[in-house]
């Protein structure tokens, strides 16, 4: 098996940290600093108490006692000023109270930066990873999930980082350092009061993992109502066309209703969680402080001491239940960790090490190629042997599902030929020699389903030719016959494109994508059905206009209707994925076969729908 770049959850995370990982290492700084502030008030409370207040010994640690004799005079003791000066002692709990305030703010500042520091790289990352994969991996994964990834995955990995990982560390301290308070105070007493913590942190623990579960589920029952309307919404017209609204919403509100109930369900657990482990913490604490008042009547602890014990119980109460939600979602932040490694280790389409960029005007030859998607198993192309002269105009006719357009994804390699299938190559390079990037910037590819952006419509003929200015936009549009369209539109070339073209019609939209191959003159220029939706008058028109504009070209161009091929140098005709017959119009028509045969139907109907 080949190597993977990220071999573990652990790897991926700390390549994502990059660049956030300071911010979030001061966060976890910070936090601790605040648990260890929270918990000095008490012990001052308990003293004041005591040794101010009362007349008990002072349990302060050393240099706390120094700091407080220096405060008296010859005549008067530290405490004694104190008792004289009580608001000293409210002064340095504000003090502590003010530190702890700061500390929270500087571990809020760090947790968010580092946090959105970490959102914004993951999601670059990815996004940069995604468009580099190759064109079959695009095929075999579903728009829908690689989103869900890219958005839920990466912000509960944010919220692992930046609230879990957190709170871990600080309840972690938070406890250390209360259980070393306490046990200073009485050790019996803390290990009553510790007993619970296992009790109620695996109790939540186990009950978050449970919940982890119904939690996935209502996820995907989220995925599904999601992409419900995502299809209805894409596919508007089809719905209305069809009159599915009452359908459509009728599947929508059943699938909506089983995900409110999962959710509903959801809450009644928490509920009933929320119940039992309030009365775990109800039955500690009354333990506590029935024990803790037995202890100080008899005298073994003093009343501050009491006092101080029972706050440091309070607040571990809230940080105890938390742990278990804490370490139960970790497991989570393993799962998504693990589904964005699925698209970190797919590789990403790569040249070979000696990849060149030849000159592309030159002959392409396919030699014995076949081919067999990797999803169907079905053969598809069966040892095609097919010579296209440089610089000349090849047309290929097919029925459909011969094979046509798999021919020129091949040769654009957005699917990888495997060796042993054949070669096709240029200027007898194989192509799998040749840099992706080079051979696809020239060959220019009017894909049979042009695709649109939702920017504007000189935006759209520029796409792959940014540099270009409009001059050349409204030569590329007027050789694809679309200038007059253009002028016809209120805001001409800076008319808005709508998602996915939607406010063009089919043969408007065919012509842009003719138009942004054309701004860019490739060497090799393929036009996969092109001019299919595009009336039999346009169509002669824009052919041509391209006679005259693709000189030195190489130009393949696929289509159905004979007129659009007739005046190609080589007519290629496929037929079941094989080359059926080839040659010049007359020769075919003189060979009487199946180009014959298309020939004669489609000039019956024209001569008909004439009449
Ligand atoms: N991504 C894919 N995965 C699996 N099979 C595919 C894929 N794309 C196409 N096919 C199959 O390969 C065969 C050839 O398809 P291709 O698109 O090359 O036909 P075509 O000649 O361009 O047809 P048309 O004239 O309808 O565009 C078809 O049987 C099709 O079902
Ligand atoms: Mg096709």
């Amino acid at each position: 098996m080949k190597k993977e770049k990220f071999p573990t959850n652990t790897s991926l995370l700390l390549f994502f940290l990059r660049g956030s990982k300071k911010f979030f290492i001061l966060a976890i700084f910070f936090a601790a600093l605040v648990s260890v502030l929270d918990l000095i008030n008490p012990r001052i409370i308990g003293f004041t108490i005591d040794s101010v207040l009362g007349t008990e010994k002072s349990n302060l640690p050393a240099f706390a006692l120094k700091i407080v004799n220096s405060l008296g005079d010859a005549s008067l003791s530290g405490a004694a000023w104190l008792k004289e000066n009580l608001f000293a002692v409210a002064l340095v709990i504000i003090g502590v109270a003010v530190l702890s305030m700061l500390c929270r703010f500087f571990f809020r500042l760090n947790n968010v930066t580092g946090a959105e520091t970490l959102v914004r790289r993951m999601r670059d990352t990815l996004f940069g990873h995604i468009l580099k994969l190759p064109y079959k991996w695009h095929g075999e994964n579903h728009t829908g999930d690689i989103i869900q990834r890219c958005t839920s995955d990466v912000e509960m990995i944010k919220m692992f980082l930046s609230e879990h990982l957190t709170s871990l560390l600080r309840i972690i301290v938070l406890i250390a350092l209360a259980i070393f308070f306490m046990t200073s105070i009485h050790p019996l007493l803390t290990l009553v009061s510790a007993a619970f913590i296992p009790v109620i942190v695996s109790y939540s623990v186990v009950f978050h993992k449970k919940i982890g579960l119904q939690f996935r589920k209502a996820d995907e029952q989220e995925g599904v109502v999601s992409s419900i309307a995502q299809e209805n919404l894409t596919g508007v017209r089809v719905v209305r066309a069809f009159g599915r609204e009452q359908y459509e919403r009728e599947r929508f509100e059943t699938k909506n209703e089983e995900y409110t109930n999962l959710w509903t369900r959801l809450m009644n657990l928490f509920a009933a969680f929320f119940s039992v482990s309030d009365f775990f913490s109800y039955v500690q604490l009354i333990t506590v402080m029935v024990y803790g008042v037995y202890l100080s009547v008899h005298g073994q602890i003093t009343a501050g001491e009491y006092i101080a014990f029972i706050s440091y119980n309070n607040m571990l109460t809230y940080p105890v239940r938390r742990l278990g939600r804490v370490i139960a979602n970790m497991s989570r932040a393993g799962v998504s960790l693990d589904r964005l490694r699925y698209i970190m280790n797919s590789e990403e389409e790569k040249d070979r090490e000696d990849a060149g960029e030849p000159d592309m005007h030159q002959d392409i030859v396919f030699d014995n190629v076949s081919y067999t998607y990797e999803s169907s198993n079905v053969e598809v192309l069966h040892n095609i042997d097919l010579t296209i002269k440089a610089g000349t105009t090849v047309g290929i006719l097919g029925g459909t599902g011969s094979g046509k357009s798999t021919l020129m994804y091949l040769l654009d390699r957005m699917y990888e030929l495997p060796e042993e299938n054949g070669r096709i190559t240029i200027g007898g390079v194989d192509i799998a020699d040749i840099k992706a990037d080079h051979l696809r910037k020239n060959i220019g590819m009017v894909l049979q389903e042009p695709y649109l952006f939702s920017r504007t419509l000189s935006e759209n003929i520029r796409i792959a030719a940014r540099d270009k200015d409009m001059d050349e936009v409204r030569r590329a549009a007027r050789i694809a016959a679309l200038d007059d369209t253009i002028d016809r539109f209120g805001k001409g070339y800076d008319t808005f494109v709508g998602e996915r073209g939607v406010t063009l019609s089919g043969g408007q939209k065919q012509r842009t994508a003719v138009a942004q191959m054309l701004i860019r003159r490739p060497p090799v220029m393929v036009f996969d059905d092109s001019l299919s939706a595009v009336d039999a008058e346009t169509d002669a028109k824009i052919r041509a206009a391209l006679k005259e504009n693709i000189q030195g070209s190489t130009v393949i161009i696929i289509g159905q209707r004979i007129t659009t091929l007739m005046n190609a140098d080589n007519i290629v005709v496929m037929d079941k994925g094989r080359i059926a017959e080839q040659g010049t119009h007359e020769e075919l028509l003189a060979a009487g076969g199946i180009y014959r045969k298309i020939y004669d139907l489609q000039t019956q109907q024209s001569e008909v729908s004439e009449e």
